[in-house]
C-alpha cells in the first residue's frame, strides 16, 4: 500500500502544520493516563520532529464521545499537560475548536511552537464528516498530517474530508503501523499463530474469518473463549460471554476444530474482588457460581509452547480479567513468551487493553509492532478499508 508520507526532505519551516493525533486515552482525576509507550507519548515524537524543524504545529485530537456538545470532562486540557511535559514546552489549548478564537492563538505562534485545538468532537460536524467543518479546520494549516492510525477507521472530518482541502500526508507513526500490518500477509511465515482474548466476538469475527484458513493455530482466551466453550456444550457458570455469538462459534468449531485451541483449565473465583479465592479447574468442572477470570497453568503452558514454535504471531486482547491485576497472570505469561520470540518470529500486538499489561512488564519495545490501534487494528487486519488511510493513498 503506497501512501503520501512525511519525509525528511519535506520543508516545514515556518509552515502551519495541522497534525491529527489520537490522544483518546483514559482521563483519571484530571490526568491523562498514558505510559512511556502510550498514544500521546508516541505522537509526541513526531510532533517534536516537526517542531524541531521550525514548523508551527497545530495538533488536533478527539477525546471520548461527547456527542457534538461541549462537555468539560472531555476537554483536552489533560492531553496538553501530558504533551507539554513530554516536549518540555508549554502548550496552549484553544477555547473553541474553530473560529476567530483559534485564529488569535495561531497568529501568536512562532516557529517550533505547538498548539492544541480543543476536542474535535465538541463540534458534531466532526463525526458527520462535514466538508464545512473540514474546511474550517483546513484554514488553520498549510498542510495536513494524519498520525492517528487508531482512529482512521472513522470517516470523520479531521481524518477524511479535510484531505480535500490541504496537501495531506501520512505521519511517521501511522506509516510504520500500516507498513508492518500490510506486509503481514505478504511475508507471513508459518507456523502462524493468532491469539485473541477480550470480550467481544462480534468485533473479532471478521479477523477470525479472514485468517482461519491461512493460520496454523487460533489461540483463544478471555471471555471470548467462553463462547467457544459454551458452543462445545460446556458450562461456564457466571462467566460473561456474548450469547449472540454462540452460533458463529459452533460453525467455526465444526469447520476448523483442529486449528482452534481453547483453554483446558481456567482460574475461577466467586466474586470479582482482588482478594477472592482463586481455584484452578478443568473446563469440564465449572460450577454454577464460578466466574472464569484467567487461563489456568496447563493452558498457559500449551499456549506458550505453541507461540514458541511460531514464526508469525498476531495478538489482540487479554486472556483474563486484567482490570484486576491478580487475574492477569496468564496474560502476562503469554506476553513474555511473545516478546521472547521477537527476532525469531514477527510479533504484532494491538489493542488498548493489552498495552497497559505490556507496559507494566517493560516489554513495550520488544515486539515487531506494538500497534496504537484497537478497533482500527482489527478493521485493517480484517481487510476493511479505513477512510483515513484511503484518503492518503497515492
Ligand atoms: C479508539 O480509542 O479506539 C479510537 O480513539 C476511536 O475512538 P471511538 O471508538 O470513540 O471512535
Amino acid at each position: 500500500m503506497k501512501l503520501r508520507k512525511v519525509g525528511t526532505s519535506m520543508d516545514v519551516q515556518g509552515k502551519r502544520v495541522l497534525v491529527r493525533i489520537d490522544a483518546n486515552v483514559p482521563i483519571v482525576k484530571g490526568r491523562a493516563v498514558d505510559g512511556p509507550h502510550g498514544r500521546i507519548a508516541r505522537s509526541a515524537v513526531d510532533i517534536n520532529w516537526l517542531s524541531q524543524r521550525g514548523a508551527k504545529v497545530i495538533v488536533m485530537t478527539h477525546l471520548g464521545r461527547p456527542n457534538g456538545r461541549r462537555v468539560a470532562a472531555y476537554s483536552v486540557k489533560p492531553v496538553a499537560k501530558r504533551l507539554s511535559s513530554l516536549l518540555g514546552t508549554p502548550i496552549e489549548v484553544t477555547r473553541t475548536v474553530t473560529g476567530k478564537d483559534v485564529d488569535k492563538f495561531i497568529a501568536k505562534m512562532g516557529q517550533g511552537d505547538v498548539l492544541l485545538l480543543e476536542n474535535l468532537r465538541f463540534d458534531r460536524r466532526e463525526e458527520e464528516n462535514a466538508p464545512s467543518f473540514a474546511e474550517a479546520l483546513a484554514k488553520f494549516g498549510d498542510l495536513y498530517i494524519n498520525d492517528a492510525f487508531s482512529v482512521s477507521h472513522r470517516a470523520h472530518a479531521s481524518l477524511d474530508a479535510i484531505t480535500s482541502f490541504l496537501p495531506s500526508y501520512a505521519g511517521p507513526l501511522l506509516a510504520t503501523e500500516i507498513s508492518v500490518l500490510s506486509k503481514l500477509e505478504e511475508h507471513m511465515k508459518h507456523p502462524f499463530s493468532l491469539m485473541l482474548g477480550g470480550l467481544k466476538m462480534t468485533t473479532k469475527f471478521s479477523i477470525i474469518e479472514r485468517f482461519l484458513s491461512k493460520l496454523d493455530s487460533l489461540l483463544v482466551g478471555g471471555a471470548l473463549a467462553n463462547v467457544f466453550l459454551v458452543a462445545q456444550g460446556k458450562k461456564v457458570g457466571k462467566s460473561v460471554y456474548e450469547t449472540e455469538s454462540i452460533k458463529s462459534a459452533t460453525r467455526l468449531l465444526k469447520k476448523y476444530a483442529k486449528k482452534i485451541v481453547l483453554p483446558t483449565d481456567v482460574v475461577c473465583v466467586h466474586s470479582l474482588r482482588r482478594d477472592a479465592k482463586q481455584v484452578v479447574k478443568s473446563v469440564d468442572q465449572i460450577g454454577a457460581s464460578d466466574r472464569i477470570v484467567d487461563i489456568g497453568p496447563a493452558t498457559r503452558k500449551m499456549f506458550t509452547q505453541t507461540l514458541e514454535g511460531s514464526k508469525t504471531i498476531l495478538w489482540n486482547g487479554p486472556l483474563g480479567y486484567c482490570e484486576i491485576e491478580e487475574f492477569c497472570s496468564g496474560t502476562r505469561d503469554v506476553a513474555r513468551a511473545i516478546a521472547a520470540q521477537t527476532g525469531k518470529a514477527t510479533t504484532i500486538v494491538g489493542g488498548g487493553d493489552t498495552l497497559p499489561v505490556i507496559e507494566s512488564l517493560h516489554l513495550a519495545d520488544r515486539f515487531t509492532l506494538l500497534s496504537t490501534g484497537g478497533a482500527a487494528f482489527l478493521a485493517f487486519l480484517s481487510g476493511e478499508s479505513l477512510p483515513g488511510i484511503e484518503a492518503l493513498k497515492i
